[in-house]
């Protein structure tokens, strides 16, 4: 036994041992990251993708774009030049792309956001000039006969959602919206930590549960991160902003590396729906950072490097009516393969 133990000490074992333990650690992290970062990038959606997948995608997007414009309590009249623009084009490409493009859900999103810009602007034909101009008639003319579920924004009413803790879990996903405007009335740390105590149930790799939660109340610091942030310009501060990072030390392995964003996005999903049964409105906020914005951040919210950016969620409660994007779903179907 002495001997054994000593053995294991002595040095061809220990540096092998040693030598296998960096290949499974240190370099087996790196090169799953080279791997992981060339398949991302065979397969995002870039400027000039043809892929049908990737085109469909950027039309989302920027319908998108148009639907938040629409939604705007605010709204500006003649907006969204350049995400018209983008949108034109991919329109064009998808039409080429997809023999069945009229039917797609995705295609008739885009012309039902188009119609409803249209509608807006009824009596402001200045502002709906470069619109007009930019689309042909045809698409005007069938963008008409889009089915108005599929595209736009949508009207919530604080009325609505007065008894949400009352709905069945199926009706309280199906209502649930993202909401990026608020009433004034202030949040408090208390209003939101049932809302974070409820979310603790969600699942987690081992029941590690990285995810961690910081709620802000200070509006100039919740100013300043979203500035930072980018995604959520034209929008008043939100009362509170919650952040989810997630804390890497509890993972034991490489292959762990990205597991963080899976709970931590589970975790987000819980804590959602947990603020609308409790009747707050809430949008999630991408952490999509690239390192300047990431450096500052972190500096601005005290968050260490051992914990990874999840997700911001923007606070508030229901102002009497407001509107926001429909962010119409693709069906089950489309994303679902039954392997038998
Ligand atoms: C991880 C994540 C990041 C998001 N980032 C932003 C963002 O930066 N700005 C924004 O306005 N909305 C953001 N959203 C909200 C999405 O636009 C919204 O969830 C989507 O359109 C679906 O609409 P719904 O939440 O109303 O169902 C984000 C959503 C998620 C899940």
């Amino acid at each position: 036994m002495a001997i054994s133990s000593t053995l294991k000490h002595v040095l061809p074992i220990s540096v092998f041992e040693r030598l296998k333990r960096i290949a499974n650690g240190g370099v087996a992290l790196y090169s799953m990251t080279l791997a992981q970062a060339h398949q991302y990038n065979k397969a995002y959606a870039k400027f000039d993708s043809t892929g049908q997948r990737q085109i469909a995608a950027r039309m989302t997007f920027f319908t998108h774009q148009i639907e938040k414009g629409l939604s705007h309590t605010n709204f500006r009249y003649g907006f969204g030049h350049k995400p018209l623009q983008y949108l034109k084009q991919a329109m064009e490409k998808y039409q080429r792309a997809d023999a069945n493009y009229r039917t797609a859900a995705v295609y008739q999103s885009a012309l039902a956001a188009l119609h409803e810009y249209a509608v807006k602007h009824e009596g402001h034909e200045k502002e709906f000039a470069f619109a007009k101009a930019l689309f042909p008639e045809s698409i005007w003319a069938e963008a008409a006969q889009a089915p108005k579920a599929l595209g736009g924004s949508v009207l919530i009413t604080a009325e609505s959602k007065a008894r949400n803790n009352e709905l069945t879990f199926s009706e309280l996903s199906r209502h649930r919206h993202s909401i990026r405007e608020y009433s004034d009335l202030p949040v408090s740390y208390e209003e939101i930590k049932p809302a974070i105590e409820l979310a603790m149930r969600t699942p987690s790799v081992c029941n590690r549960q990285p995810s961690r939660v910081k709620v802000i109340c200070d509006s100039s610091e919740i100013a300043e991160a979203l500035r930072i942030q980018g995604g959520f310009g034209g929008y008043a501060t939100p009362p509170a902003l919650i952040l989810i990072t997630s804390d890497n030390r509890v993972f034991m392995t490489p292959q762990e590396h990205n597991e963080g964003f899976v709970d931590g996005g589970l975790f987000g999903m819980s804590l959602l729906l947990a603020l609308e049964e409790q009747g707050l409105a809430a949008c999630p906020l991408n952490t999509m950072f690239r390192p300047k914005a990431e450096k500052a951040t972190r500096r601005l919210l005290g968050i260490p490097e051992y914990e990874s950016f999840v997700m911001y969620i923007a606070v508030g409660h229901f102002p009497e009516t407001v509107r926001t994007c429909r962010s119409n779903r693709l069906s089950d179907d489309e994303v679902t393969s039954v392997i038998a």
